[in-house]
């Protein structure tokens, strides 16, 4: 089959949300600890924040900034994490094990968040913390009025608010093994109201995310809760089942049904709220439910019983593949995901990897960055067709060899289009064609590619991520464009 992409450059379908980007940290093995913070290293600056590891992370400009947790979240009380640091306390981390010193709390966490140009998005703990913990911390976070919480962040050093817009409420609550009590949805409505009613009285403006789990738990906490959810909290890890090469990429498929299984849901409920009870006092959500997608990534190489042992996971080339690839289904979808926060930033099942002399990054942070860098800020329609990847046993899979994305950026006038080649051995030949503005031409291409699929990243070694910018890629209608193997391709356009 002749492979073909077309796109539609007539109509700009919708913006891309920029906190399509973001990242997520939790108190979770090395990734806080000892990954972006780690005071008393060489590498770390006056803060204790790792320098070598900020680097980076400034490099992927995260626009948005998930913290505590994740799990860790349900033991998690901020209250530990503010004031002198010789008097915080010293908490066993039981979700997780080893033990948390609470030296970077709320404070470390937004100065962070600033370093790096990230948004702070925070997540409560509606488990073994109260809705008046939660109101307060927002009160803490956000208030400007002569108030116990304010004047007590005003005592720590910020006389600002920190003007925390996002707040989660609780994680994966519908998970029976993790502590908690909230796994019937009912528990859940009931605990949310409540938690909403408290912080939405400590700031009318703030935003609140949910955690969604399967479509009879998200149907049953919105027919309650829809009036004042903005965002659905959707979590995917794509952990693969086979080694067969192939089966991996099932995930972005996987991963697209579920965003639009859920955005069928999320169609059945007003646009906008027409009435609301004033006695509530705050107003209810403005804006039609988006979906934050507020943990994704690859979880699948599980070699020990040592659970957290192997979240810190060394990616190679396939599995930036499958990262690229997921990024195409965030921009796919993005009418309906406006936030989505990878899942962690450093250290587990992360881009960036650390140990006490060093860092690099992993060949799944390539993507995560060219993305963010070069691609456009509305999304463009756009077809693509190609051969199907075959199984180790010859049969078609779901997934297509090239999968494809466009966008157009306002700012510079550039088409861009994403393309991943994710067949293991050969290059793709693709006709191109632009609908609605026929004499476009690409004016630069830039290609990410490793020696094979099977490379990794490590310490002491160079990147193998090659990145090729060419600017004299041109397309020759008669030949079509090449994807090599295994590569991940923007072809822009003007
Ligand atoms: O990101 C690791 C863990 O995965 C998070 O703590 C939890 O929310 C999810 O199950």
């Amino acid at each position: 089959m002749q492979a073909r992409i077309s796109v539609n450059v007539t109509k700009k379908q919708n913006a891309i949300h920029p906190n399509m980007y973001g990242q997520f940290i939790e108190f979770l093995g090395r990734c806080i600890d000892q990954g972006i913070y780690h005071p008393g290293s060489p590498l770390s600056d006056h803060h204790g924040f790792r320098q070598d590891v900020q680097k980076k992370a400034k490099e992927l400009k995260p626009p948005i900034l998930r913290f505590p947790g994740g799990t860790m979240v349900k033991l998690y009380h901020w209250m530990d994490g503010v004031g002198a640091a010789k008097e915080r306390k010293r908490q066993s981390n039981r979700i997780w094990g080893g033990v948390i010193d609470h030296a970077f709390g709320t404070n470390e966490f937004i100065q962070y968040c600033r370093e790096i140009g990230a948004e702070p998005f925070i997540i409560v703990n509606m488990t073994t913390g109260t809705a008046e913990e939660a109101a307060d911390w927002v009160e803490y976070c956000n208030g400007t009025d002569d108030t116990y919480y304010a004047n007590l962040r005003r005592s720590h050093g910020f006389e600002e608010p920190h003007n925390v817009k996002y707040w989660g409420l609780g994680n994966e609550e519908a998970a029976v093994p993790d502590i908690g009590f909230l796994h019937d949805p009912n528990e859940y409505i009931k605990a949310s109201w409540e938690f909403a009613k408290q912080m939405k009285l400590a700031d009318r403006s703030i935003k609140l995310v949910m955690v969604g789990e399967k479509p009879e738990w998200n149907k049953a906490i919105l027919d309650e809760l829809h009036p004042i959810c903005d965002y659905l909290s959707l979590h995917y890890y794509a952990r693969s089942e086979s080694d067969d090469y192939a089966n991996l990429f099932h995930h972005a498929v996987r991963m697209e049904r579920m965003i639009v299984d859920t955005k069928k849901l999320l169609d059945l409920y007003p646009v906008k709220v027409e009435s609301f009870d004033r006695w509530y006092r705050f107003p209810p959500r403005q804006q039609e439910i988006q979906i934050a997608l507020d943990e994704w990534g690859i979880w699948q190489h599980q070699s020990s019983n040592d659970y957290v042992a192997d979240l810190e996971a060394i990616f190679n080339w396939k599995e930036a593949l499958l990262v690229a690839s997921m990024l195409n289904v965030l921009q796919r979808q993005s009418h309906t995901v406006t936030m989505a926060t990878f899942a962690q930033l450093v250290n587990v099942l992360a881009p960036i990897f650390t140990n006490e002399n060093g860092s690099f990054c992993q060949t799944i942070y390539h993507p995560l960055q060219m993305y963010r860098e070069h691609c456009g800020n509305w999304l463009l329609s756009c077809e693509a067709e190609s051969m199907m990847l075959l199984d180790g046993e010859g049969q078609e899979t779901e997934s297509a060899c090239l999968d494809v994305s466009a966008t157009y950026h306002d700012e510079n006038g550039e088409v861009i289009v994403a393309v991943v080649n994710r067949h293991p051995e050969r290059s793709l030949t693709a006709t191109l064609s632009y609908i609605g503005q026929e004499n476009l031409q690409i004016f630069e291409a830039i290609e990410l590619n490793c020696p094979s699929w099977e490379t990794v990243n490590g310490f002491d070694i160079e990147d193998q991520v090659a990145r090729v910018t060419k600017i004299d890629a041109r397309y020759d209608s008669e030949r079509g464009y090449v994807f090599p193997p295994h590569s991940i391709t923007l072809l822009k356009h003007r």
